[in-house]
């Protein structure tokens, strides 16, 4: 019996593994668009820019070039985004959750144009996987934008995102709150299962797949809604993983 139980625990772990990343290829998949939109403009300021620079001289010409270095600069971001993201992961290290919000953000910053988005953001280290905090960062933040545009499909000034990290304690802490269309009772309680969506399309994977890396950081996630008003997601962690961890 004890030898099936490992077994089918193996199993669990393997099928949770291959899940885990058949959500992050998703979510590579549905950024692609983004970002070839997000290379291209920068990518035609450099190319527009260099007939110019033949013929310009002095002022203009430093103009010119201080576009151009702007553009390679964001090409140089989003590409170095992606790939940190797309990484395999390079396993517990200090993280400063700052700059894991910052860097989720810019990742999703296509998403985010017409999103008014409010942090407060503290430097708060925590041991942890970077890239896997980044993930979850980022598959509440998609959800978020989601509930906004669902609510107001136009640019409207009450799309508004919010997200802090500070420290309480011994635990550091990540909020995220939408003002999007909130979620229901009979949604909350099945949120962090797998394959649960509400979604023509949706993959249900990504609030499960955030829950597990919550949890095999010792850590907790709690979901408070009103709904028709918004959600607020809050993630506690402890500042130093626990030594069994992954
Ligand atoms: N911020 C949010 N506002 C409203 N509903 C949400 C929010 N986050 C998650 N949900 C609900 O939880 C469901 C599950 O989310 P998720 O696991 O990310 O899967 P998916 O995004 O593929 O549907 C979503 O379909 C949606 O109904
Ligand atoms: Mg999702």
């Amino acid at each position: 019996i004890r030898l099936t139980d490992i077994t089918a625990e193996r199993e669990k772990e393997v099928l949770q593994e291959k899940l885990a990343h058949a959500d992050r290829l998703a979510i590579v998949g549905t950024l692609a668009g983004g970002v070839i939109h997000e290379i291209r403009n920068p990518l035609s300021v450099i190319t527009l820019n260099l007939p110019l620079l033949r013929e310009a001289g002095g002022d203009e010409k430093e103009e010119i070039i201080n576009d151009m270095e702007e553009a390679t600069q964001r090409i140089q971001n989003i590409v170095k985004d992606l790939l940190e993201f797309v990484k395999r992961d390079r396993g517990v290290e200090d993280v400063d959750l700052k700059d894991v919000v910052e860097t989720s953000l810019r990742i999703l910053s296509h998403k985010l144009k017409n999103v008014v988005v409010e942090c407060e953001l503290e430097n708060v280290s925590v041991s942890a996987h970077r890239g896997k905090l980044e993930q979850v960062v980022i598959n509440i933040v998609d959800n978020a934008i989601w509930s906004l545009n669902q609510k107001y499909p136009e640019m409207n000034e009450n799309k508004i995102l919010r997200v802090r990290t500070y420290k309480e304690g011994d635990s550091a802490i990540i909020e995220i709150e939408d003002r999007g269309i909130g979620i229901s009772e009979d949604v909350r309680k099945r949120i962090f299962d797998p394959f649960f969506t509400t979604k023509d399309g949706g993959t249900g994977l990504g609030m499960w797949v955030v829950y597990n890396i919550v949890k095999t950081h010792g850590g907790e996630i709690l979901v408070e809604s009103k709904e028709g008003e918004g959600a607020k997601f809050i993630i506690t962690l402890p500042t130093e993983l626990p030594l069994q961890e992954l």
